[in-house]
């Protein structure tokens, strides 16, 4: 998804501050999350989609080809953001369901009715590639005027072949990151999870390996089993996709022990999980991706993040944007609620949503810094402290956009 071809040269000048996490070793946990190098009055110099240089203005020095340049005054610069869990392939909405929850409905009982993920499913599987990909790139374009400019979607509305596979080449054709979440919910069609996997692992997965970058499973009551879960993820791995998993939304079922015995990039939600899985995950390597806009979006209890930090396991921070759970994109407004719900830090949040999200999407050698020889990837944020990211709640914060050394957005 990286293109460095006629970017050409980019100098980003007269920043108010430039913030980049600098922990040496990702994914940064504990102490090493807060790791944020801040320089007063900086520059970003950007060539052939690449960073090249950057760091105070006096220390830009003479620049003798033709550069385009962009004023940074009175802005902030971070490193593009990383939204490293989002389901954007989908075609309509769930504003009814959306209204009927606020009325007193719960996610888990419209689901079980056989609305929730299904209804979206039948939507999706009424459109064509087309119109998949449009939605994707519709939904990408929301992210990216908020800030992010790498985005990983997942399939999982389809659930049958042929919209499973046009899913994933939807997300790639769009410039995401494409994840195989085949094993979503149990469609109509099949009598069990058990049935439906074994269709998933014998008719779909052998191309969907060769799209998509990594599967994951949501182990759930109503949902998939530990058991039925280890299955497909082995299966999985052994196609050689790296693995994730939805675990510990609503109840502790064993997800964190799976994900940690799969070797799993990620095990994401956590809502439910408790001290035991927090320092089974602290002593691990999965990445635990929290997703506090579907924790307010549902009106549940939040992940327990600060425990989670504290007791020293890698987090990642991302918007689980969706219909159903987290009709949200915005990174800023999820560092916002890291910081008012979670207690993370602003540091703590911005090394989340960067380094550690690159991280989980096998980027971190060119993804979420700013540093000579990472990807051109950053936000000027309209604000004197790079901290307004999680103090200004849902605010009008993101000015410029640029990424692969190019303005992909500005207002
Ligand atoms: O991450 N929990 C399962 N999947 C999504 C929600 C999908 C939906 O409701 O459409 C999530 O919250
Ligand atoms: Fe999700």
């Amino acid at each position: 998804m990286t293109e460095h071809s006629g970017a050409g040269k980019l100098l980003v000048r007269d920043v108010a501050q430039l913030a980049t996490p600098s922990a040496a070793v990702t994914p940064a946990r504990g102490k090493a999350l807060v790791e944020v190098e801040v320089v007063e009055r900086a520059f970003v110099l950007c060539e052939d989609g690449r960073i090249v240089a950057s760091g105070p203005m006096s220390r830009l020095g003479a620049l003798e080809d033709e550069v385009e340049e962009v004023d940074g005054s009175g802005l902030c610069a971070i490193p593009g953001l990383v939204d490293c869990h989002t389901h954007p392939c989908f075609l309509g909405d769930r504003v009814e369901e959306f209204a009927l929850r606020v009325g007193g409905a719960s996610y888990e009982e419209l689901h079980a009715a056989g609305g929730g993920i299904l209804s979206t499913v039948r939507e999706t599987r009424a459109g064509d590639e087309s119109d998949l990909r449009a939605a994707v790139e519709r939904h990408g374009g929301w992210m990216l005027r908020a800030g992010t400019t790498t985005f990983e979607g997942k399939s999982g509305y389809g659930l049958d072949r042929e919209t499973e596979l046009a899913s994933l080449r939807a997300v790639s054709a769009a410039g995401g990151v494409p994840t195989w979440l085949g094993a979503h919910a149990v469609p109509p069609e099949f009598e069990n999870p058990d049935e439906y996997l074994e269709f998933a692992l014998t008719q779909v997965l052998p191309e969907a390996a060769s799209l998509a970058e990594a599967a994951d499973v949501f182990v759930e009551v109503g949902a998939f089993r530990v058991d039925q879960a280890r299955r497909y993820l082995t299966a999985c791995r052994d196609a050689g996709l790296a693995l994730r998993l939805h675990g510990d939304q609503f109840n502790e079922l064993g997800s964190v022990e799976l994900a940690i015995e799969l070797g799993a990039r990620s095990i994401d939600h956590l809502e439910a999980t408790g001290e035991v899985g927090v320092g089974a995950l602290a002593e691990s390597d999965v990445v635990g991706v929290l997703l506090p806009a579907s924790a307010l979006f549902l009106d549940r209890p939040m992940p327990p993040a600060r425990a989670l930090v504290d007791a020293g396991a890698a987090v990642a921070l991302a918007t689980d944007f969706n219909p159903g759970s987290a009709f949200c994109e915005s990174l800023p407004f999820v560092c916002g609620l890291a910081s008012t719900q979670l207690h993370l830090s602003p540091s703590e949040a911005l090394t989340a949503c960067t380094i550690n999200a690159a991280y989980v999407l096998g980027r971190a050698e060119c993804k979420g810094r700013i540093a000579p020889g990472f990807d051109a990837d950053l936000v000027l944020l309209d604000a004197p402290d790079w901290r307004h990211l999680a103090y200004h709640l849902g605010g009008d914060l993101v000015a410029t956009v640029i990424q692969a050394g190019r303005v992909a957005w500005t207002r």
